[in-house]
């Protein structure tokens, strides 16, 4: 049985005070209990989220890592550094990585190794435009970047992942892909786990939905069948918001 993960991807979002206050609203009154909650603030804010929500089931992520362990990367955060402060995920390759800062699948696959190594749990990002999706490309790009972000991996290393789908047309665009689109896109990456992996990984690996979750949206995306959790950028900025996507109505 796979566990539902709500991940909250902060961004480039929020002052040290506030990312505490929220830190502090979620780890009160998140039901822990029934699913896995993280929150991936600003890096800067990392040590004051893993502090404020010390004692609570909530995870704390990175947004961002790269791959080297250590050396002249000035600006970079290296998998140690994260686990150091507290850290147990890390978010790679979103797609606000790959089209603002040039992120290659190569590049996502160098960090995934990495994380891996580190014992960091990667949430591997893959979604296509929409122009790739009007294009009709969207099954041949999900499968590329699957691949491409994934390659050398063995199948335990990638029982050790969770893949999140997020189609570029709908983060932070309020047009979230209705659940059939995006059941279609999640059922199509359990198959690619079960036929380049095994019929095992397939059925343990968590796949979440991106893309404009809201309150109002998150039961029905939840409640298809391969949609495991949500990766939540906007609405994971308010506790209220947040709250009501781990416990929609
Ligand atoms: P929004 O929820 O703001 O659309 O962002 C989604 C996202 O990119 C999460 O990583």
């Amino acid at each position: 049985m796979r566990r539902t993960l709500i991940a909250g991807n902060w961004k480039m979002n929020l002052n040290l005070q506030q990312s505490e206050a929220l830190a502090k609203a979620v780890a009160e009154s998140a039901d822990t209990d029934s699913v896995d909650v993280a929150l991936c603030p600003p890096s800067v804010y990392l040590a004051a989220v893993v502090n404020a929500v010390a004692g609570s089931k909530v995870a704390v992520g990175g947004q961002n890592m790269y791959h080297a362990a250590e050396g002249a990367y000035t600006g970079e955060l290296s998998p140690g550094m994260l686990k150091d402060v507290g850290c147990s995920m890390v978010i790679l390759g979103h797609s606000e990585r790959r089209q603002l800062f040039g992120e290659s699948n190569q590049d996502v696959c160098l960090k995934t190794h990495a994380a891996l190594a580190a014992g960091l749990t990667p949430i591997v990002c893959v979604g296509e435009t929409l122009q790739q999706r009007e294009g009709g490309e969207t099954s041949a790009v999900i499968r590329e970047q699957f691949e491409g972000s994934l390659k050398g991996l063995t199948a335990e290393q990638v029982g050790g992942i969770v893949i999140a789908y997020e189609p570029v047309w709908a983060i932070g665009t309020g047009k979230v892909a209705t659940p059939d689109q995006a059941e279609a896109v999640h059922a199509d990456l359990r198959k690619l786990l079960e036929t380049s992996y095994n019929a095992e990984i397939a059925a343990s690996v968590r796949i979440q939905y991106g893309g404009s979750v809201k309150p109002d949206n998150a039961a029905e995306l939840l409640a298809q069948p391969n949609i495991d959790g949500a990766l939540v950028g906007g609405a994971s900025l308010k506790a209220d918001s947040f709250l009501g996507i781990i416990s929609p109505r």
